[in-house]
């Protein structure tokens, strides 16, 4: 919940404009950028980002249904008439603070697919929960009951963001060791669900107090993928180095 429209618009096309000055292709692993925009920024920054290679548009969360009287909701097809392309879905703070619950998020990832956005489900264990050993169980069941009833087709088209809660927005960033661990175990995880290809095709992106000085030795772990950034991403210069740390 941060930006007006006009400081989203100048922030998009600070974006937008790098990325056109620095195509993502020439960069190591030819990475690809999405915006999440609030709601009432998206059809405007979805704008800015059509017709611009590897840059897209997303929402940060939507409803569980298709349509109707759901006042203050907003649908998978609401979003997609924006031009977005892409949702977050799960992000520690819906699950905190608005009860979204594993099942909840489900619907969500269902409802995404059908309307042809790419769901970037968040997952990842609040302090407690490390602190009792517990991060693997917690995060495994978040990727099971979210995801696991997926065919293999349509799992394909999911992102995994890993954020262990206890990093977002706090400063404190998992070391690179522990962001590896994790993104391996997930890996893992999804090869025995799975198979081997879909594991290493899957895009397992990490998240939790990443910044440009940061953000290149997470991403040379071989299993981290790119990154989820929220407090940095609202400074256009930290979020291009953060872009050309791949
Ligand atoms: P942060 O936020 O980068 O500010 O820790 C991450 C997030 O909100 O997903």
């Amino acid at each position: 919940m941060n930006t007006t429209l006009e400081e989203g618009k100048q922030l998009a096309g600070k974006i937008v404009d790098f990325v056109k000055n620095n195509p993502l292709e020439k960069l190591n692993g030819s990475p690809e950028v999405m915006m999440f925009a609030p709601y009432t920024h998206i059809a405007t920054v979805a704008e800015h980002t059509e017709h611009v290679k590897s840059v897209s548009c997303g929402a940060q969360n939507c409803h569980t249904e298709e349509k109707g009287a759901y006042t203050g909701e907003i649908s998978v097809s609401m979003i997609k008439s924006t031009g977005a392309k892409n949702v977050l879905i799960g992000h520690s703070e819906r699950r905190q603070y608005f009860a979204e619950t594993n099942e909840t998020l489900a619907k969500k990832v269902k409802m995404a697919l059908g309307a042809a956005l790419t769901p970037v489900y968040c997952c990842g264990e609040v302090l407690d929960e490390r602190n009792a050993d517990n991060h693997f169980n917690v995060v495994k069941e978040q990727i099971e009951k979210g995801l696991f009833w997926l065919e293999e087709k349509e799992f394909a088209k999911v992102v995994i963001a890993y954020e262990p809660v206890w990093a977002i927005g706090t400063g404190v960033t998992a070391s690179p060791d522990q962001a590896q661990e994790m993104h391996a175990y997930i890996r893992k995880v999804i090869a025995e669900k799975y198979n081997q290809q879909v594991a290493d095709n899957t895009t397992i992106l990490y998240g939790g107090s990443c910044n440009a000085k940061n953000a290149k030795e997470l991403f040379a772990n071989p299993d981290v993928d790119g990154g989820l950034i929220g407090g940095a991403s609202l400074k256009p210069d930290d979020f291009t180095a953060i872009i050309q740390s791949y």
